[in-house]
């Protein structure tokens, strides 16, 4: 069987990636398409108990290189349980968050560098990188706003704007140096957003 295609989402807090996951879906179902929807950090058994210790508002004195290990450490458990197999019996797989993440929010906005956060992942997503990469490109102030305010029992959520400013800034970079990472407009409403998204997996979803 032919293998499936990786596609994931990503975003600053409150950018509609959920929503655009579920039209995403709903579409797919249409077509009567194999997929499966995941996400990261967590996913399976295992990634999830480290999602709850890496988003824990109570670990405030979690050190940045330690966080960054942690979703590097979700990620690995998380492939070879569910996008590895999926994959391979030629199913589509859609997932919330990938490594592009750990380049915007370690990498850039707590500042360990993009040179590290490829070095401790490139073991982990080796020969998994997504066929396309899905950014929703809106600002953090108006992501925010969408949202009503953060989530004060998570520790990212916890971080002020400069951070999420520093985010989005990151994500801004993997424009330029990942040729499968689209930037999607998301100015229009969700079912703009949804055609938007949809005109760039043209040549994937067939
Ligand atoms: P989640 O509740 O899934 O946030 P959202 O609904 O905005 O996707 O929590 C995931 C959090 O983890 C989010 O703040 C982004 C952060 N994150 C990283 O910092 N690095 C990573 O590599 C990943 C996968 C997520």
């Amino acid at each position: 069987m032919m293998k499936g295609k990786f596609i994931t989402f990503e975003g600053c807090e409150g950018s509609g990636k959920s929503t655009q996951i579920k039209l995403l879906a709903e579409y797919l179902d249409k077509l009567n398409a194999p997929y499966i929807v995941t996400r990261e950090p967590g996913g399976s058994e295992i990634a999830e108990k480290i999602r709850n210790l890496v988003l824990d508002g109570k670990n405030k004195n979690m050190s940045d290189s330690c966080e960054a290990l942690l979703y590097a450490a979700a990620r690995e458990q998380h492939l070879s349980d569910i996008v590895i197999p999926a994959l391979n019996a030629g199913k589509m797989v859609i997932c919330d968050r990938y490594v592009h993440s750990s380049l915007a929010y370690q990498g850039y906005a707590r500042g360990l560098g993009e040179e590290y956060i490829r070095a401790i992942n490139s073991r982990v997503i080796s020969g998994y990188m997504p066929d396309i990469t899905l950014f929703l490109d809106i600002a953090p102030e108006d992501a925010f706003r969408r949202k009503h305010g953060a989530d004060k029992n998570d520790r990212m959520e916890q971080q002020g704007l400069e951070f999420h400013r520093r985010v989005y800034e990151g994500y801004k970079h993997c424009l330029k140096s990942d040729k499968n990472f689209y930037a999607v407009d998301c100015r229009g409403n969700k079912e703009q957003t949804h055609a938007n998204i949809i005109n760039i997996l043209k040549d994937i979803i067939k």
